[in-house]
């Protein structure tokens, strides 16, 4: 098979389950699984799980207007290495990506990516919350999903009615929201409790979040809209989306892995690398996360990817901005800190998270003969330390660096091409 790929010695593992085997590539698509295949190219995956590549429904890629922190090139390049094949970029660009006019920039600047990037639409005129964004036009050039996020719709009657024309579009799109309740937050930087009072930081109340968890459970009842709830960080949070969908309301929930690996004690250094939006919560909270994931009440892990410059957060923590990188950690946080077996974690990371993003037909598998050739290659044993120097993004506020994580991807396979190879991106 000429400028064919062999993925060698691995064991496959997908939604369907595991067996060992060879994984033939040719054309961009799978051609072949089984023993002792070969081709013009080898790429040895002995000890590792040769998986359906992942998808982040949450990475903020900060094209067009923030370059200075991240492009669509470096921010797919941190993606690739962290075994990621789609990621799902959030609006909160300049200008937001609220028309068609953005959403086809960022499609062609996704093109020559080591990802496939799509493209989430804003709900409202430029994430102002005030009217409507032409979700239609968007949905027509492919888009999935819909949010503001960075700031959820504060107006009760306005997501209503954004929900409505969601839910009346000839194309399935998902509103995902971003649950935070602007006036009760209002000036908090930090999760309000023990460790913002004796910062004294001020700080938002899980109730910012929980209120707004609550008011588009019921909106999504009322209008029959897909609802996606964005990053949930509170045990509140969760057990209202538990009662939902035990009450038959087919909503679905993200988590990060910031809220199931750290606390707001963290933030008692002042380091502002530990500011994000929604802040880091309780123990309490984080042991709810982790059950959430464990139990199927939340349905995948973001990163929310958020790159912001050194000069920017090197500001005291109540003038830095919010966030924190993921990409490269999320799959090894994953591995080494959830009580999942692996075929667990990839649900979590690809399979799942691929059907809510609508991109089911190109990524999260099946790992068979015919399918397009988006995969990764981990070797779950592989330990590392994390160094925010060497990462791929332009940015550098990563708040792991010197942790030690078990699991690291080894090849990425993007349409049949390797970006990533040893652990290496390739361009
Ligand atoms: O911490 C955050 N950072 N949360 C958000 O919702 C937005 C994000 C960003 O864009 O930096």
């Amino acid at each position: 098979m000429t400028g064919s790929l062999v993925l060698k010695g691995g064991r496959v593992l997908d939604a369907g389950g595991g067996r060992d085997g060879d994984v033939a590539i040719s054309g961009g698509r799978i051609v072949a699984i089984g023993p002792d295949l070969s081709g013009d190219r080898v790429l040895d995956a002995g000890g590792c799980v040769v998986a359906p590549g992942l998808v982040d429904l949450h990475a903020h890629l900060r094209q067009p207007g923030h370059e200075e922190a991240e492009t669509i090139e470096t921010g797919s390049r941190a993606a690739a290495l962290g075994g990621f094949t789609a990621v799902v970029a959030m609006p909160n660009t300049e200008p937001a990506i609220d028309g068609a006019g953005v959403v086809r920039e960022v499609q062609e600047l996704g093109r020559t990516a080591l990802c496939d990037v799509f493209p989430a639409g804003a709900i409202t005129l430029g994430r102002a919350g005030h009217r409507l964004a032409p979700m239609a036009e968007m949905a027509e050039l492919g888009v999935r999903m819909f949010t503001d996020d960075g700031a959820g719709v504060q107006d009760n009657g306005l997501m209503r009615r954004a929900m409505e024309y969601a839910a009346g579009l000839p194309r399935p799109v998902v509103l995902a929201q971003h649950c935070e309740d602007g006036a009760l937050c209002g000036g908090g930087h930090m999760h309000e409790g023990e460790w913002s009072s004796r910062l004294g930081i001020a700080g938002q109340p899980a109730e910012a979040e929980e209120l707004m968890v609550m008011r588009d459970i019921a909106l999504a009842r009322l209008t029959g809209a897909r609802t996606h709830f964005q990053h949930l960080s509170t045990a509140g949070s969760l057990s209202m989306v538990r009662a939902a969908r035990g009450g038959g309301l087919a909503v679905t929930a993200e988590a990060t892995t910031h809220h199931f690996t750290l606390t707001h004690a963290a933030c008692a250094s002042y380091d502002p690398v530990y500011k994000v939006n929604p802040p880091l919560r309780t123990d309490a909270d984080v042991a709810a996360v982790r059950q959430g994931l464990a139990e199927g009440a939340i349905d995948a892990i973001a990163t929310d990817h958020a790159p912001h410059t050194q000069e920017a957060k090197e500001q005291p923590f109540d003038e830095a901005p919010p966030g924190m990188l993921g990409l490269e950690t999320a799959l090894a946080l994953a591995l080494s800190e959830l009580d999942l077996p692996i075929e667990g974690v990839l649900a979590l990371l690809s399979w799942q998270p691929a059907a809510i993003a609508g991109v089911e037909d190109d990524h999260g598998g099946p790992v068979a003969e015919g399918r397009p050739a988006n995969l990764c290659v981990v070797d779950p044993d592989h330990a590392w330390t994390v160094d925010p120097a060497r990462s791929a993004s332009r940015s550098r506020n990563s708040p792991y660096a010197g942790r030690r994580l078990r699991g690291r991807v080894r090849h990425t396979v993007l349409r049949g091409e390797p970006v990533v190879v040893d652990g290496e991106a390739q361009r």
